[in-house]
């Protein structure tokens, strides 16, 4: 009897041990890579004032070109998102609201992996509304 309740302790510690290791692992997983951004986009003035009227065209060219990974309000829950391998990141926390402006600007303009490089497909102004735009994501 006393040998079966150990066994059965010894069991549950193993499994919820097992699942406390998985969590972990899955949150490791949906954490963005560090992505490091040179000086001068990262101190780069927003030289698009994020009034209404930019923040309405940001929206519109967000919904048309991001949306899909990005998800409609910026939580890396777009359609496309399973077929990704890398998480695409959460616009509406900290880690990404604390970035400059340029460094918004950089990661949109230049791509990296799995995330399109829009040099040539937008226009710098138009990235720079899209920059107002995801501003409006934070919580
Ligand atoms: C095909 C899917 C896809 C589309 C479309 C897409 N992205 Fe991304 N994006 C990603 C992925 C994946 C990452 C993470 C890349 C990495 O860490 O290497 C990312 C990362 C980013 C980052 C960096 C976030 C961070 O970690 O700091 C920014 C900014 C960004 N995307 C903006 C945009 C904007 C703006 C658009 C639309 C103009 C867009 N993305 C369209 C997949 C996409």
């Amino acid at each position: 009897m006393k040998k079966n309740r150990i066994i059965l302790a010894a069991t549950t510690f193993f499994v919820a041990g097992m699942m406390l290791i998985s969590l972990n692992l899955n949150a490791q997983e949906r954490q963005a890579k560090p992505w490091p951004v040179p000086e001068e986009f990262k101190n780069m003035e927003n030289p698009v004032a994020a009034d209404a009227a930019s923040i309405k065209t940001g929206g519109v060219m967000y919904t048309k070109y991001c949306a899909s990974c990005h998800g409609k309000t910026g939580l890396g829950d777009g359609v496309k998102t399973r077929a990704l391998k890398d998480f695409a990141g959460d616009f509406s926390g900290a880690y990404y609201q604390d970035q400059t402006d340029g460094e918004h600007f950089y990661k949109t303009k230049v791509g990296r992996g799995e995330m399109p490089k829009y040099e040539g497909r937008m226009s710098d102004e138009d990235i720079w509304h899209v920059v107002n735009y995801m501003r409006t994501f934070k919580k």
